[in-house]
C-alpha cells in the first residue's frame, strides 16, 4: 500500500484529513455529519448497504445520521411510527401529499385557510397531475361533511391553528370524518408545534411542520418533516426524499435540533406574550378585529381547549386596524422600531407580516376577501422578548399609524 508521505503534495492535501476513527469520548450534542458520501472497507459491504441488507449510510440524499436524529426527536414528540425530513416544510407537506397514493381523478378537500403555498401546491403541482382540490370551510363541520359526502376525498388536509386567521382545527372530529370513509388525514401542526398540539394522538394519519419556524426558532435554518402514524407510509416518505431529492441538510439539521431543545420553554413565553398583547390590544379603540384563539366564540372553545395545551393559545395574534386599508397597516408595520418587519414567524424576536402581500399575495383580492384576509390584516408572530417593550413598540407604532383614534377615542 502506497504511504500517505510518498504520494505528491497535492495528492496528500486532497485526501488528508480523512476517515479519522471516531473518538473514544461520546460527544455530548448531535455531530454535524457534513459528508455527501461514505466509504466501507470493501464493494461487498457498500453493495449490501445498497440492497438494503444493512441499514447504514452511503449518500446524504438517502440519509445522514444529524438528520436521522432530528427525524428521532420528531417521530419521538409526535408519537409517530416513522418521521421523514425534507429541505422545507413545502417539501414535507408535498411528501406528505404522495404519501397519500393520490392517482389521477382523485380529491383532496383541503381546509379553506391553508398557507397560501400549500394552496398552490395542491392547484398547481397535483392538480396539473389530475388531481382536484375542493375547499371546505374546516371550522364548520357540516361543511366538511357535506362536501365529503360530495367528492369522497382521498385526503382531508388542514391545519392545527390556520395561517393567518388562526382558526384552530377540530382535528378529532376530521379525524372521524376521514376515516368513516376511509381517507387520510394530514396536518400542518407548524402554527402549533408539538408543544402544543400532537395530531396523531388526536387521529390524524400525518402530521407536518415548517421546521423553519417554531423547532429552529432563530430565522437560520430551514427545513421540513413529515410524521406519519403508519410506519408503511415510510417507503413513500422516504421514496420522494431520494428521487424528488429534497433533503434537509446535516447544517440545518443541527440548527433545528439545537432549536428543538428550548422549544417548550420559548412556547411557554411565546404563548404567555401573545395572550398578554391580545388582551391589551382588545380594550385599543385604533384595533378592529383580533384573531386569536382565546377570543374565539364561546361555541368553539371547547375545541380550542381540546387542541391546544392548556391555557395557551399560541404565538400568533392577528390584528386589523380600525382603519382597515393597506395604506395604514403599512404605515403601522412601518413605524415598528422593534418589532421586525418579517417574511416569516415563529422565532424569538417579534415580527409582522402583512399577509395580503406576503403570505396569501398569490390568492387572487376576491378570493382573499371571501375567506376573510383583509388588505389591513398584520399577523404579529409574538417573541419571547419582555413583553412591556413588545407592547410599548406597537403603541407607539399605532400613534403613528390611527392618530385621529385617540382624539375620537371612538369604541370598537
Ligand atoms: C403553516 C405553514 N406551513 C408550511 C409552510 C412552508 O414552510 P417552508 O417555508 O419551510 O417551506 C409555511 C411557511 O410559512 C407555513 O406558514
Amino acid at each position: 500500500m502506497t504511504k500517505k508521505n510518498d504520494l505528491d503534495i497535492a495528492t496528500q492535501l486532497v485526501h488528508s484529513g480523512e476517515r479519522g476513527d471516531a473518538p473514544k469520548g461520546k460527544p455530548t450534542s448531535v455531530p454535524i455529519y457534513a459528508a455527501a458520501t461514505y466509504t466501507y472497507e470493501s464493494m461487498e459491504e457498500i453493495d449490501k448497504v445498497f440492497a438494503g441488507e444493512a441499514r447504514d449510510y452511503i449518500y446524504t440524499r438517502y440519509g445522514n445520521p444529524t438528520v436521522a436524529a432530528f427525524e428521532e426527536v420528531m417521530q419521538t414528540i409526535e408519537a409517530g411510527a416513522t418521521a421523514c425530513a425534507y429541505g422545507s416544510g413545502m417539501a414535507a407537506l408535498h411528501a406528505a401529499l404522495f404519501a397519500c397514493e393520490l392517482a389521477p381523478g382523485a380529491t383532496v378537500l383541503a381546509s379553506q385557510d391553508l398557507y397560501g403555498a400549500t394552496t398552490n401546491l395542491l392547484l398547481n403541482i397535483f392538480g396539473a397531475f389530475g388531481i382536484k382540490t375542493v375547499f371546505a370551510d374546516f371550522s364548520n363541520l357540516d361543511d366538511v361533511r357535506g362536501k365529503v359526502d360530495q367528492v369522497k376525498p382521498r385526503v382531508l388536509i388542514a391545519e392545527t391553528i390556520s395561517n393567518p386567521l388562526l382558526k384552530v382545527c377540530d382535528i378529532d372530529a376530521c379525524a372521524e370524518i376521514a376515516q368513516k370513509i376511509n381517507a387520510r388525514l394530514i396536518i400542518d401542526n407548524t402554527f402549533a408545534s408539538p408543544y402544543l398540539c400532537q395530531p396523531l394522538r388526536h387521529g390524524a394519519d400525518i402530521v407536518v411542520h415548517s421546521a423553519t419556524k417554531f423547532l429552529s426558532g432563530h430565522a437560520d435554518a430551514m427545513g421540513g418533516v413529515a410524521i406519519s402514524r403508519d410506519a408503511a407510509d415510510s417507503t413513500a416518505l422516504v421514496g420522494v426524499m431520494k428521487l424528488a431529492g429534497g433533503v434537509l441538510s446535516p447544517w440545518e439539521a443541527h440548527e433545528i435540533l439545537r432549536g428543538a431543545k428550548t422549544l417548550g420553554v420559548r412556547m411557554d413565553r411565546h404563548c404567555e406574550n401573545a395572550r398578554a398583547l391580545a388582551q391589551h390590544l382588545q380594550n385599543d379603540p385604533r384595533v378592529g378585529p383580533i384573531h386569536f384563539p382565546e377570543l374565539v366564540e364561546v361555541d368553539r372553545q371547547d375545541v380550542v381547549q381540546r387542541m391546544l395545551r392548556d391555557e395557551q393559545f399560541g404565538a400568533l395574534v392577528s390584528i386589523e386596524l380600525r382603519n382597515n386599508t393597506r395604506e395604514t397597516a403599512f404605515r403601522f408595520m412601518n413605524a415598528l422600531k422593534l418589532c421586525v418587519r418579517s417574511t416569516s414567524l415563529g422565532d424569538v424576536f417579534t415580527s409582522v407580516l402583512h399577509p395580503a402581500t406576503a403570505s396569501h399575495r398569490d390568492l387572487s383580492p376576491a378570493r382573499r376577501r371571501e375567506l376573510g384576509i383583509s388588505d389591513g390584516l398584520i399577523r404579529i408572530s409574538v417573541g419571547i422578548e419582555n413583553v412591556k417593550d413588545i407592547i410599548a413598540d406597537i403603541e407607539q407604532a399605532l400613534a403613528v399609524s390611527e392618530p385621529e383614534a385617540i382624539a375620537t377615542g371612538s369604541a370598537k
